[in-house]
């Protein structure tokens, strides 16, 4: 981590960004990109117009995240709720991914990004999956930042399924309940591979989860502005990780 962040401060697509103003980086992100409507209809424009607006900020925050050698930025971009909004602004959020891929998959591969998906992706529209399986498979060989997108995500449904597949295996004698562990649970989650956030963030105003990882974040920093995301910036992704930074984590023990 060290290493990667002194490599990044000798990048000269590091922007001046000073690495060192920040006592303590975390190393997983994750985001719940909240506002898009609202920032739209307070400006008179249909809802879509603040998903286009949202996802011209997601490119300057993965920019941004990269430049503070952040190792993994989750972003919630498609709950398994979402599907409940009217028909439009669904194809147009399915669009979404597209748009941002064509248009920013080649700096993504040049900035080693290795962009993942987690949710229940089989459900996507097929023109969806084909333009996200597109970009894991270009930034595949990639080792720099995870770029994590929560699509047709649903922490609840994940738990589910992870309770099925561990309960399948305890049918199939692969596994002894008696030896169940909080480890065991996690490894059958979608995050599997990456640790837990360190910081959650949330803009608009609202403060809940939203059905967002609801058992990786049982230690996470909760950082919330009333912001919508549109009006997200690099300096309100800086004072969230300075927040960050100047917390203690005791896990629930106590710091000396
Ligand atoms: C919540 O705002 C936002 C979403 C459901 C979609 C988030 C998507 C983006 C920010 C763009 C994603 C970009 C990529 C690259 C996939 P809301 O519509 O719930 O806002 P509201 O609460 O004000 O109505």
């Amino acid at each position: 981590m060290l290493e990667k962040l002194a490599s990044q401060q000798h990048n000269p697509s590091g922007d001046g960004v000073d690495v060192n103003a920040f006592e303590n980086i975390p190393r997983h992100v994750a985001i719940i990109m909240d506002g898009n409507g609202r920032w739209a209809r307070r400006r008179g424009l249909p809802r879509i117009a603040g998903h286009r607006a949202g996802m011209n900020v997601v490119k300057k925050i993965v920019r941004a995240a990269d430049r503070l050698g952040i190792e993994i930025l989750t972003l919630y971009a498609f709950s398994t709720e979402n599907w409940k909004r009217p028909k439009d602004e669904v194809d147009y959020l399915m669009r979404l991914p597209e748009q941002f891929l064509s248009s920013y998959l080649k700096e993504l591969v040049e900035k080693n990004v290795q962009v993942r998906v987690m949710g229940d992706i089989e459900r996507l529209p097929a023109h969806t999956r084909r333009a996200v399986d597109k970009a894991m498979a270009d930034t595949a060989a990639n080792d720099g930042m995870v770029l994590n997108f929560a699509l047709n995500y649903g922490s609840r449904h994940e738990i589910t399924e992870a309770v099925r597949r561990l309960a399948i295996d305890v049918r199939e004698g692969r596994k002894d309940p008696e030896d169940i562990t909080e480890k065991d649970i996690a490894k059958y989650l979608l995050t599997n591979v990456y640790p837990d956030p360190d910081l959650l963030i949330r803009t608009s105003g609202e403060i809940r989860l939203s059905n967002f990882m609801l058992w990786q974040l049982a230690y996470t920093e909760l950082w919330f502005t009333d912001v919508y995301w549109p009006d997200f910036t690099e300096d309100h992704f800086h004072e969230a990780i300075r927040h960050y930074s100047g917390r203690s984590r005791r896990y629930g023990g106590v710091k000396e």
